[in-house]
């Protein structure tokens, strides 16, 4: 066991960018590593979960405007794997053509990148699971892809309260409520327990 207040060896993963996928196909530079894909509403703290989750404050953009990742954008972690901040659905503001390309970006990619070896999904935790989260489970469903849920935000919501929000979208979901890693980016709840999962998805 490691010394109280020693980093974790984990939280020393290195972690950099690497490019930004226009196509679901798109080859990565580099060695072939397992893709873990992180997804969710726009919004919901993507990008944060990406810092947070490598440790850095900035590496991935966090937007104050939703719908601002437009790619799929590719990260390395400690040469494990490869992190894939996908573009948010859910956007109100966006066109016909805008869902039309990321039907087409991030379903594709979903449905048939082989290298994709798990994915992170996020839910907002003060939020039930919205007919657009509903629909994007039943994709993840069709794949059986390994999928770890990740309610985002925990510092929103009272001690009290959270419990309850668990069960509920849990409940949601079909698993169990100790399925689900609570997180805050803001207080960095949850850290730990995150990347453990992370690395579940690679043993
Ligand atoms: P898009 O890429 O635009 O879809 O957004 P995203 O899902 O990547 O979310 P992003 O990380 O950009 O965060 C969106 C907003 O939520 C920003 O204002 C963040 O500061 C805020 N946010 C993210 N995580 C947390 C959190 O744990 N707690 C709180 N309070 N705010 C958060
Ligand atoms: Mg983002």
């Amino acid at each position: 066991m490691a010394a109280p207040g020693a980093p974790s060896p984990r939280g020393l993963l290195l972690s950099d960018y690497v490019v930004s996928m226009p196509r679901p196909d798109y080859p990565i530079p580099g060695p072939v590593l397992p893709e873990i894909a992180l997804a969710g509403r726009s919004n919901v703290g993507k990008s944060s979960l990406l810092n947070l989750l490598v440790g850095r404050k900035a590496l991935a953009r966090v937007s104050a405007t939703p719908g601002k990742t437009r790619a799929l954008n590719v990260f390395t972690w400690g040469g494990r794997c490869y992190l894939v901040d996908v573009p948010g659905y859910g956007w109100s503001k966006a066109g016909r053509q805008d869902r039309a390309a990321w039907r087409a970006l991030v379903e594709g990619y979903v449905r048939d990148r082989t290298t994709l070896a798990g994915l992170v999904w996020l839910l907002d935790i003060r939020h039930d699971p919205s007919a657009d989260d509903r629909a994007f489970g039943r994709l993840l469903a069709e794949r059986r892809l390994p999928i770890l849920p990740v309610l985002t935000k925990a510092d929103q919501v009272t001690r009290s309260r959270r419990e309850g929000r668990v069960a509920t979208i849990a409940q949601v979901l079909g698993c169990a409520p100790d399925e689900v890693v609570v997180t805050s980016a803001r207080t960095r709840e949850g850290q730990e327990a995150l990347r453990e999962a992370v690395l579940a998805f690679l043993d």
